[in-house]
């Protein structure tokens, strides 16, 4: 089987169980800091992914979210976050997702999305196009920033979502308007959709974005940190756009006046 096929397949079998859990019921505990849960739709949906990319792909590495990074050298890392938005999960909202990327030699080459409730298909493949079940995906082409749909977020870390609000306020008055809807995968997806026109986040797991990134890239959108530098693994902040308006968004994010 190809990359596409198997992150596909992988997708729609964690979905399907995290569906299956949320029907019956779900155990849950908190991580290490105190806002960040964990479900055992998270690890259930986690295992199918990895086993089935072990059995495919045997010398690939793989970093996700719950079992960190494995101690494999290849030029080939998938990067997974098995459900993207569990605080949503848990309280039956249902925005959330399963995330699979592919890099190699830390290039992004593939990112899928699945959204399962409503069987959203989200796939990118390097220099081939976004798409959504098929359809191809192009992020918006609005430029004036009164007109834009600002997607927020925030962290678990409550440091960080106080200082991630610090530069939410900075735009507040500039933009359209904002939502804020609990998945960052989701999110991305949304900026690759032209449903919303930028994202933000003044934190970084690279589990969170890596499917995402490439998702908004190949529908024509720009993804940097705060800094506008190129996102890597050990990025510390992220801002998705349709790419006609992210400079003016990094312009404000680093104005130096505070609120
Ligand atoms: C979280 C969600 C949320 C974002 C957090 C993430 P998780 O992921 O993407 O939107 O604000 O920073 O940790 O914990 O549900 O996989
Ligand atoms: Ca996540
Ligand atoms: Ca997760």
């Amino acid at each position: 089987m190809e990359f596409k096929e198997v992150a596909v397949l992988a997708a729609r079998e964690a979905g399907k169980k995290i569906l299956e859990i949320s029907e019956k019921g779900f155990t849950s505990r908190m991580k290490g800091i105190p806002h960040d849960m964990i479900t055992d739709a998270d690890t259930k949906a986690e295992k199918i992914i990895i086993d089935m990319i072990r059995k495919h792909f045997p010398g690939h590495s793989i970093l996700s979210e719950e079992m960190g990074k494995d101690s494999k050298d290849s030029e080939y890392m998938w990067v997974i976050d098995p459900l993207d938005g569990t605080i949503n999960f848990s309280k039956g909202i249902d925005e959330y997702c399963v995330s699979i990327a592919l890099q190699h030699r830390r290039k992004i080459i593939l990112g899928v999305i699945y959204r399962p409730v409503s069987n959203e298909l989200y796939t990118a493949e390097m220099e081939r196009g976004s798409f959504l079940n098929g359809s191809r995906l192009k992020a918006s082409e609005e430029n004036e920033l009164s007109r834009i749909i600002l997607s927020a977020d925030s962290s678990n870390n409550i440091e960080t979502r106080k200082k991630n609000f610090e530069f939410v306020l900075k735009v507040c008055d500039k933009v359209r308007t904002i939502r804020q809807f609990g998945s960052a995968a989701l999110n991305m997806a949304r900026v690759a959709s032209g449903k919303s026109d930028a994202y933000f986040l003044h934190s970084f797991n690279y589990w969170d974005f890596a499917a995402g990134k490439l998702l908004v890239e190949e529908a024509g959108g720009k993804v940097t940190d705060f800094g506008g530098n190129p996102i890597t693994e050990k990025s510390k902040s992220i801002v998705a756009t349709n790419g006609k308006i992210h400079d003016k968004i990094l312009g404000i994010l680093n104005e130096k006046k505070t609120i």
